[in-house]
């Protein structure tokens, strides 16, 4: 028998090949092809992009940066001194008790989330995530072979501690915080917060905590969850967080977040798995970090930017009964249209096709996957609670926003797209 008579051994689907695409591509295409049909862009509320771009000093800090050369490899933790000035930061604006040894740069916050999740996970592990959740948080759980479960979120997309408690089950080891969260912009308060580390704490599960948008909290102000650890023995602590440069210094494309492990034994195992994903954060940006750092006024004339925007265009879905209440943090807000009687997915694609307005709608924030022995996805059901929900982004230019929400409530008011 020839090689080519042989029959072939089956091959199985891989985890990831299981894994469904982020329902924010599928959007990203349809607003792409509507923009070849029409030749002008629709108005783009389904992204967090914002209006506002990177300070002007990180800009310079990168070119300088390129064009003196001074972009060889770093060590995969990132150069030394900007994790010296982001644990300084997190030291002096976050209450963490920490150290450059245990900061981590990484190429955007979600290639360092994902590594968390990599560095944390043994096989059959669960992860607790928000029943309402970024579809990245989900795509990164499955990869790293976690198994989801899901705690709820009442009306207004708040946990409840008592109800935490009862989501988690005996394989459970981690649970996910984020606040403000997208994509409801929920800003988790102290109280609440303490609550988690207490629950995680008797019942060992360790924290991610996901605060990308800690310079958009608008109403209070944001708490660091690791501060509240900071007196605690660094081999007992539990949190693991995520910042970016994304959000507060729109610096969205140079890729950049960082990463805080609460002791050194964690940053020895994402140190491996950095050293086999990255090598190395690119260098010419971790300049233009540096150089962010040198302006924290960007980040909150950025944050007094999204509030205008939430100010000036918000209100209208809530007098028209389309969103419970502003957001108090974030870039997004999410609508529930179920009250008018539409589904999200047919009302996206009118808004777009007829009034050349994108938005997100919410399905895809609320997926709940079956998952085989190995992790792999085998059947995937939306949370019927989502079928009316929509994101819209409010971080992008105010005239766009005020426009696309002013097509948004008359094709509501309509009662179709
Ligand atoms: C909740 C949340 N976390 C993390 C990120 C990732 O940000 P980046 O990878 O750009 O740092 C995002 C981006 O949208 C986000 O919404």
């Amino acid at each position: 028998m020839s090689t080519f008579e042989m029959s072939a051994a089956p091959v199985a689907l891989s985890r990831a090949a299981s894994i469904p695409p982020s329902c924010l591509h599928d959007v990203f295409r349809s607003a792409q092809a509507w923009e070849l049909v029409h030749r002008r862009a629709p108005i783009r509320l389904h992204v967090g992009e914002p209006a506002f771009g990177p300070p002007v000093e990180a800009i310079e800090a990168l070119a300088a940066a390129a064009r003196e050369g001074r972009s060889a490899y770093t060590s995969a933790e990132g150069m030394a001194e900007l994790r010296e000035a982001l644990a300084a930061k997190l030291a002096s604006e976050n209450g963490h008790d920490t150290g450059p040894d245990r900061v981590f740069v990484a190429p955007g916050s979600c290639q360092g989330l994902a590594a968390l999740m990599q560095s944390m996970a043994e096989p059959g592990d669960e992860i607790l995530l928000p029943e309402i959740h970024w579809p990245i948080h989900l795509q990164q759980a499955l990869l790293a072979g976690l198994r989801p479960r899901f705690y709820p979120l009442d009306r207004d997309f708040r946990p409840d501690p008592d109800s935490l408690a009862d989501a988690g089950g005996e394989r459970t080891r981690l649970i996910l915080v984020n606040s403000p969260a997208n994509p409801a912009g929920v800003v988790l308060d102290e109280p609440f917060l303490r609550a988690v580390l207490h629950i995680a704490r008797r019942r060992g599960w360790r924290i991610i905590s996901d605060e990308a948008y800690e310079h958009f909290v608008f109403e209070g102000e944001h708490v660091s969850m690791a501060s509240l650890e900071r007196d605690v023995p660094e081999r007992e602590r539990l949190v693991h967080s995520a910042f970016s440069f994304s959000k507060s210094y729109a610096m969205t494309g140079y890729r950049l977040g960082y990463i805080a492990v609460p002791d050194a034994r964690a940053a020895s195992a994402l140190r491996v798995v950095q050293e086999a994903s990255i090598v190395a954060p690119p260098t010419p940006v971790q300049y233009a970090a540096l150089a962010a750092l040198g302006v924290p006024q960007a980040a909150l004339r950025n944050r007094e930017s999204v509030r205008a925007n939430r100010d000036r265009s918000l209100p209208s879905l809530v007098a028209a009964g389309l969103l419970g209440r502003v957001p108090p943090g974030g870039w997004y807000a999410l609508l529930d249209l179920a009250s008018v009687g539409l589904d999200a997915d047919v009302f996206a694609a009118g808004l777009l096709a007829e009034h050349g307005t994108a938005v997100a709608p919410g399905r895809g924030f609320a997926l709940r996957p079956t998952v085989d022995a190995r992790c792999r996805v085998t059947g995937i059901e939306a949370s019927p609670r989502s079928h009316g929900l929509l994101r819209i982004a409010f971080c992008g230019d105010g005239d766009l926003l005020a426009t696309g929400v002013e097509r948004l409530l008359a094709a509501a008011s309509g009662g179709r797209a």
